[in-house]
């Protein structure tokens, strides 16, 4: 009995060094996403947080209501990052302009390109009606 719980241990410990040197001898982390530039799109949620777009629009279906959600704005139709870098030049009557620097832009679109690339907005759509009131309706 005595022998084979020790055997047991040896076996263990023998598989939880090959499993550690294992793990080591894998290089830390790779950047094998070619979609977007990953350390562009971990400035540009800098600069999303520094000019709070999150006060007014939603990621991943989550945020502030007033705008529309931006997590899947580069790839939908007739959208994109022309009207992006517009929409942040001129704004609307309801959203204000931004002085954003080339770099803050372009670090900016490689954000918006991440969350494209990682998740999909809420599917939902809401109507606002006469009467200040929100109702839900399905576009497909
Ligand atoms: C004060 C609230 C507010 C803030 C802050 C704000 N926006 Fe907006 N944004 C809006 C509103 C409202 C709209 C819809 C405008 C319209 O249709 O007139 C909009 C529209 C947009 C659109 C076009 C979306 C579409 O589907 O047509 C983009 C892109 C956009 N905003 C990007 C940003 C970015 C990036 C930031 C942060 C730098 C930001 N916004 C900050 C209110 C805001």
């Amino acid at each position: 009995m005595k022998l084979k719980a020790r055997h047991t241990f040896f076996i263990l410990s023998a598989l939880f060094l090959i499993y550690s040197v294992s793990i080591y001898l894998k290089p830390l982390s790779v950047n094998t996403d070619d979609r977007f530039d990953k350390t562009a799109a971990a400035n540009g949620k800098l600069v999303w947080q520094t000019y709070n777009c999150q006060a007014c629009h939603q990621l991943y279906g989550l945020g502030g209501y007033l705008g529309p959600d931006l997590t899947n704005i580069l790839s939908q139709t007739g959208k994109g990052e022309a009207l992006v870098k517009a929409m942040l030049k001129t704004g609307t009557k309801q959203m204000p302009a931004f002085q954003l620097t080339e770099k803050e832009t372009h670090e900016l679109i490689d954000f918006l390109k991440s969350t494209n690339a990682s998740g999909s907005a809420d599917p939902r759509n809401f109507e606002n009606t006469n009467f200040g009131m929100i109702e839900r309706y399905e576009t497909k």
